[in-house]
């Protein structure tokens, strides 16, 4: 099929290279010139495991391109996937100026029958705006038709999520649109949910929502953990093996970050809001999440007393492995309160530290982990990289001013550590 994907963010840009891989023949559209002027000299904007390679290849045999026009894009193609950007708002709702902008553009553009298709995390009923959008500035005689297909890629692993998801979702109101989703997602083989569109967008965010509210269960029953002395790796294991709840998402720390849950949640209570429901168990699950931050700093305090000319070693800064995203990440709150706190940081990430640069003044950038730890007072851990699990700590020990490792991802084996002569202290965990 010919396809044009508008925005080529994160999420346009994996989801065109993954239908380009396929044998679907791909235009990626941009008004950002600069972007698109890159990726035609195939330097990829983001750094995402198995992108850049999938690019080079489906750039070179000619099933993906890379244009400012979307009407030079809508004339080529035959589905239209809009991609752009939903940012949030000060008050927490989702910004729909481009997405508005974009439908505007399509319906100029097009002189034959196209369907339009919603990727971007959307509110419900943007739809239902989309296809009015598009009906004002169009040719009344050219019929198309509009779709919801919400993406679940997870950055670090977007690639493996788009060829191997659990489900596909296809909100569509007309048979046609429904024929052309489902045989350009058949060569994936996963299960296909076909619905109306509402209830699309729907699923999305109650996705969204249900995930983070495992991790902020899972922080508070750390939480009550730390008080009784129970350990949650034990507690999450034991939950988890139970079928109707999974071990997923149960993984206890400094809480959920990232261009996702923390926008959507906000964007999610908000149209609530607006539909006159009052989602009190969201706005819990983000205060529990708010809060686990400055939990995880009280335990820095309480283990180093004062933190003002302490020297922390940090390793991590991206709000997760595998990215080198540092938007709304746990790690960067948490550094900004020690350095408020007059504690001085020296941190190693391994993808995340050239987009930290910009935001993170008066910190030194380390080339390694071991620099990181070189007399530190203590090493906190904020990101899980696997790189980080496997450390010489025999070294580590002889760099640091004392041995103290605090975890705020619980990576390590405390039985080791104890044993090689270091104070650890994690999160939700009893001392040994
Ligand atoms: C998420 C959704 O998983 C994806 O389906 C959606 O389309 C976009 O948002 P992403 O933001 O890439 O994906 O990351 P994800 O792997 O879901 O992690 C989100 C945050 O939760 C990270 O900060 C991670 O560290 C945290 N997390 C995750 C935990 O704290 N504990 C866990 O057990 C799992």
């Amino acid at each position: 099929m010919k396809i044009a994907i508008i925005g080529t963010g994160y999420v346009g840009l994996v989801t065109g290279v993954c239908f380009a891989e396929l044998g679907n023949k791909v235009i990626c559209v941009d008004n950002d010139s600069k972007k698109i002027n890159s990726l035609k000299k195939l330097i990829i904007p983001i750094y995402e495991p198995g992108l850049d390679d999938l690019v080079k290849r489906n750039v070179k045999n000619k099933r993906l391109s890379f244009s400012t026009s979307i009407k030079d894009a809508v004339n080529n193609s035959e589905v239209i996937f809009i991609a752009v950007g939903t940012p949030p708002r000060e008050n927490g709702e989702a910004d729909l100026t481009g997405i508005e902008n974009v439908a505007r553009s399509i319906a100029k553009a097009m002189s034959s029958y196209r369907l339009i298709v919603e990727k971007s995390t959307v509110p419900i009923e943007t739809g239902i705006w989309v296809e009015h959008t598009i009906k004002l500035n169009i040719n009344k005689k050219i019929k198309f038709d509009v779709a919801s297909n919400p993406e679940f890629l997870r950055e670090g692993q977007a690639i493996d999520d788009f060829m191997h998801p659990d489900r596909i979702v296809i909100g569509v109101e007309s048979q046609r649109a429904k024929e052309i989703l489902t045989s350009l997602y058949k060569p994936i083989g996963a299960p296909i949910v076909v619905t109306d569109i509402k209830s699309a967008e729907l699923i999305k965010h109650a996705s969204n929502s249900f995930l983070a509210t495992k991790i902020s269960f899972i922080n508070a029953i750390a939480q009550i953990c730390d008080l009784t002395g129970a350990d949650v790796a034990k507690v999450a294991e034991g939950m988890g093996l139970d079928k109707r709840i999974g071990r997923a998402f149960l993984n206890a720390g400094i809480g959920y970050g990232g261009s996702c849950f923390p926008k959507d949640l906000d964007a999610f209570v908000k149209i609530c809001e607006k539909y006159g429901y009052d989602f009190k168990l969201l706005k819990i699950v983000k205060d529990i999440n708010h809060r686990q931050k400055q939990i995880f700093v009280d335990k820095i305090k309480d283990a180093l007393w004062i933190l003002k000319d302490k020297c922390i070693g940090v390793l991590g800064l991206a709000f997760k492995p595998n990215t080198d995203d540092i938007r709304e990440s746990a790690a960067i709150d948490i550094i900004k309160r020690l350095l408020q706190e007059g504690a001085s940081i020296q941190v190693f990430d391994p993808q995340g530290m050239e987009k930290s640069k910009a935001i993170l003044e008066g910190v030194k950038f380390c080339r390694d982990p071991y620099e990181a730890a070189k007399k530190s007072d203590c090493l906190v851990v904020l990101t899980e990289w696997s790189e980080f699990k496997e450390l010489d700590f025999k070294l580590i020990k002889k760099l640091m001013r004392q041995p103290l490792i605090i975890d705020g991802r619980n990576i390590y084996d405390k039985v080791l550590l104890k044993k090689l002569g270091f104070r650890y202290i994690c999160v939700g965990r009893p001392k040994i």
